[in-house]
């Protein structure tokens, strides 16, 4: 009995040892939390690395509001990190050298409703290297989520998927090195913001079956390649694309059902494929109850397209040209291409005219220098000066000819040792009858 006494308390000591409280991420060197809850981890060494977890020692603690990163060197999101963080509100990330979001890493959904009023969390990247965002690895209710100034090496199929009650997705300045397809996929936000930045290529459904139910907004990227179907969308009450630099432009990069106008302003794409423009189209409902919408294509120069780059989805939108650079030299068989455009859009299409270093409309262009006399207004010139330069040289030829022979047949030396010209020779010859008969 005394043998089993003493185990039960040895016991008892070991559960009451296990019951302290583990270490959470609170207590690591670089992090700690604050009166909020908040989990703050500020790396002010080189070295700073955190690695963000669900249980077990060094664990995110259940109760943290925020979850703030600032400065460190390496940041490691493991697998469900946030799922169980039902006071979670925002994620924040700043200065990071080198961030990975694994699986279902930022997966967040604690209510069993689905409801827009839960509340949401916010997520934000600022000036760090994000080397990969993996495979569903942002899911849930989240509101925002806003990356700014940052460099994104790899974005998986479904990065972000199954999202809830998104207000704001904002890409800002970003580097994007490799984005595979689907990494936005099926889910509905408010407002949708690609601004700044470079993107090498932007694959077939980049974007797919995402509903932005008011602005779709794609502004000063730069973008190598536009795949086909880059983004599959619908809703959108804005569409603005505006201010890009695009290397080349697939058919039906946009299939986006738009419930308003469609702008593509200020752009400038190199190739501009067959049906660029194609795939947009008008939500069923706004084109019964309002009619077609407007696609305006303004102020865009391009330089190798043909007139099927901008065939357009005539049932469902009226396309108005305010301005459409070719950046081609200006050619009368250019004007042949575009005839049927021309007739349409008229004078908002303007060439590259070399003479005087600027675009000229070309129905101005075709106006002064096309039509066969126009083409050959030089050749007529140059001949007619020809002809002009024989004729003098004919009228001379004889003129001095003639001349010639009138002095050399004329003149006529009398005995009186004058020279007489013709038209004084019948005097002079009458003249000389009276001496004779004297004799
Ligand atoms: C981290 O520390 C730097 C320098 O002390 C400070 O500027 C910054 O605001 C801190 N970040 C956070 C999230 O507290
Ligand atoms: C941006 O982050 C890097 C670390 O990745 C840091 O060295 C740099 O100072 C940060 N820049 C600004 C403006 O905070
Ligand atoms: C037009 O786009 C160019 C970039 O191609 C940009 O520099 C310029 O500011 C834009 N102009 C307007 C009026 O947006
Ligand atoms: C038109 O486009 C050219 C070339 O991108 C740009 O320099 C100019 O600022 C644009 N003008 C307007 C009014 O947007
Ligand atoms: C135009 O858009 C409507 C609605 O999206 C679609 O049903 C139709 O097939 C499109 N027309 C063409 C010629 O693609």
């Amino acid at each position: 009995m005394r043998w089993s006494a003493f185990w039960q308390l040895l016991v008892a000591l070991a559960a009451r040892g296990l019951a302290q409280p583990a270490p959470t991420l609170c207590d690591d060197e670089a992090c700690r939390c604050d009166s909020f809850t908040r989990l703050i981890c500020n790396c002010t060494t080189d070295f700073g690395e955190v690695t963000l977890r669900p249980d077990g020692a060094y664990r995110v603690p259940s109760t943290a509001t925020a979850i703030i990163i600032d400065g460190c060197a390496r940041v490691h999101f493991l697998p469900d990190t946030v799922r169980g963080l039902i006071q979670l509100r925002n994620v924040e990330i700043r200065n990071v050298a080198y961030a990975v979001f694994n699986e279902r890493s930022l997966a967040w959904s604690p209510f069993s409703s689905n409801s827009d009023m839960n509340p949401g969390i916010r997520i934000t990247i600022h000036n760090s290297t994000v080397n990969e965002i993996s495979s569903h690895a942002i899911q849930g209710r989240v509101n925002d989520i806003i990356i700014s100034d940052s460099r994104i090496s790899n974005l998986k199929p479904f990065a972000f998927s199954s999202l809830t009650g998104v207000k704001n997705i904002e890409l800002t300045n970003n580097i994007f090195d490799n984005i595979e397809i689907q990494s936005f996929k099926k889910f509905s936000t408010l407002n949708f913001m690609l601004r700044g930045g470079t993107i090498g290529t932007l694959p077939s459904r980049f974007l797919s079956d995402v509903e932005v139910s008011n602005l779709f907004r794609i502004k000063e990227v730069t973008i190598k390649h536009l795949s086909s179907l880059a983004f599959l969308v619908n809703s959108p009450k804005k569409v603005f694309i505006e201010s890009n630099v695009i290397d080349s432009m697939d058919g039906d990069g946009f299939h986006l059902a738009s419930r308003g106008p469609i702008t593509f302003r200020n752009n400038t794409v190199k190739t501009l494929r067959k049906g660029a423009f194609f795939g947009f189209t008008v939500d069923m409902d706004v084109l019964s109850t309002l009619g077609r919408q407007e696609l305006v294509l303004d102020n865009n120069t391009v330089m190798y397209l043909n007139p099927t780059s901008l065939t357009f989805n005539r049932t469902t939108l009226t396309l108005r040209v305010d301005g459409l650079n070719l950046n081609v030299e200006c050619a009368c068989e250019l004007a042949e291409e575009w005839r049927e455009v021309l007739k349409e859009q008229g004078g908002s299409i303007t060439c590259w005219y070399e003479l005087e270093n600027h675009y000229v409309s070309l129905p101005t262009y075709v106006d002064s220098r096309c039509g066969t006399f126009k083409q050959n207004f030089w050749i007529y010139v140059v001949v007619g000066v020809i002809i002009i330069a024989v004729a003098a040289a004919v009228s001379i030829f004889f003129i001095v000819k003639h001349e010639n022979e009138k002095k050399k047949k004329l003149q006529i030396v009398m005995p009186d040792g004058k020279t007489y010209r013709e038209t004084e020779f019948h005097i002079v010859v009458e003249r000389a009858e009276l001496l004779t008969t004297d004799l």
